[in-house]
């Protein structure tokens, strides 16, 4: 495996497009760094974590098996790996659709930015971005959370870097070989909220029920009896 160190960059993703854009990236490619100072978030946002004390890095697919209309598969492979490894630690984390591992009472510890290429009908590259929060102490951002605030103790960033990546590549196989619906089981099982009565906005606020996850990713609620789906900006809950 190929494992980029940087002390700093601007974003392990930026990082990683240039690669592929100059035709030097492979599948299994991981960029890993101490420190990013343009790190992206969703929607446009800014990541911003303590240098040195967390996990930020990226990770190069080439899933040319999965159509353009099942991006979302990987995402599910992505959260729920995260989610594997992050249970070895404490049992009450849980996957906030789409791009969030939180705790159930303590707050987000871990946040996913996947940037895809297209070819065509057909996925070309993806570029998996994790941020992780492990040992750091401050709070930057209300309700994040870091495994040291949570256990006390510090982790070797390699170690975690290792298990994810492991993690990932197993159950990305196991997609490969056709495994989606067991691993969609999985997903909606640590999914935060699955099937259970809670508030959402979607403009209006309404009391619903998340029943799933449609195969173009969108979020499947029970909204007084009728079933929408919601893209991303669509929706909101806690
Ligand atoms: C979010 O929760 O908003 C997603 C955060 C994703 C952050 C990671 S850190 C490594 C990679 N490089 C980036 O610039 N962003 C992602």
């Amino acid at each position: 495996k190929e494992i980029i160190y940087l002390t700093e960059c601007h974003s392990t993703n930026e990082y990683a497009q240039q690669l592929l854009r100059q035709k030097e990236a492979g599948e299994g490619m991981i960029i890993f760094t101490d420190k990013q100072t343009k790190g992206k978030g969703q929607r446009g946002n800014r990541w911003w974590t303590e240098p040195g004390m967390n996990l930020t890095f990226s990770l190069i697919l080439e899933p040319k098996f999965l159509r353009s209309n099942q991006q979302f598969d990987l995402n599910m492979v992505v959260c729920l790996s995260i989610w594997e490894v992050l249970n070895q630690y404490d049992p009450n984390f849980v996957i906030k659709w789409p791009n969030d591992i939180l705790h159930k009472t303590h707050g987000k510890i871990a946040g996913v930015l996947i940037e895809n290429s297209l070819q065509s009908q057909w996925m070309e590259s993806s570029i998996v971005g994790i941020g992780l929060n492990v040992n750091q102490d401050m709070q930057i951002i209300p309700r994040a959370l870091s495994l040291f605030n949570l256990t006390g103790e510090t982790y070797d960033l390699w170690v975690i870097l290792e298990k994810l990546v492991q993690r990932i590549e197993w159950n990305y196989i196991r997609l490969k070989r056709g495994e989606i619906r067991l691993l969609r089981n999985s997903y909606l099982k640590n999914l935060l909220n699955y099937q259970q009565r809670q508030l959402f906005s979607d403009g209006e606020v309404f009391e619903g029920v998340i029943i799933g996850v449609g195969e173009d990713g969108k979020l499947l609620v029970d909204k007084g009896g009728s079933i929408r789906s919601y893209g991303f900006k669509e929706i909101q809950y806690i």
